[in-house]
């Protein structure tokens, strides 16, 4: 079987691993960098429960190869919060019921990031549209909504704002 040296850069930390051409970058997460919070549902691209940052877009890692991945920076679920506190996003779905049990969540949550990355005040229709590749078999997505509403006063709210 033919393996790669692949590097990458997931959430700040520069990791190597050598993996099959034909592995999955979500398996690569999962098991051999040893990041579980990146669920694997469907694995045909259909749920979003896999997705996960690289160079600033979301991706599904069950369709990208590892080693498609090489030289990229990644941000996992594991990498959204810091150590000691929880990222407003994350914060705003505890506080929203915005998860019953937690599968869709992490890609969820990484649908949530790119959107309020491009859009701090988002309408509920370009929420619906941004985790509209999301699929949750739980919430009704009423909460889900609601809580990237909230995340997104949050952030709004953590901005500094400009002296004038
Ligand atoms: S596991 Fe990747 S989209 Fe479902
Ligand atoms: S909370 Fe269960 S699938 Fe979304």
């Amino acid at each position: 079987m033919t393996t790669h040296a692949i590097t990458i850069t997931v959430n700040g930390r520069k990791r190597e691993a050598t993996v099959p051409a034909r592995m999955l970058l979500s398996d690569c997460l999962r098991h051999t960098l040893g990041l579980p919070g990146t669920h694997v549902g469907c694995e045909h691209g259909v749920c979003g429960a896999c997705t996960v940052m690289m160079d600033g877009r979301t991706v599904r890692s069950c369709l990208t190869f590892a080693v498609q991945a090489d030289g990229s920076q990644l941000t996992t679920i594991e990498g959204l919060a810091n150590e000691s506190q929880l990222h407003p996003i994350q914060e705003a779905f505890w506080e929203e019921h915005g998860l019953q049990c937690g599968f869709c969540t992490p890609g969820m949550l990484m649908a949530a990031n790119e959107l309020l990355s491009a859009n701090p005040n988002p309408s509920d229709d370009e929420i619906r549209e941004a985790i509209s590749g999301n699929l949750c078999r739980c919430t009704g997505y009423t909460q889900i909504i609601n809580a990237i509403r909230s995340a997104a006063a949050k952030l709004r709210a953590a901005v500094p704002t400009s002296a004038t």
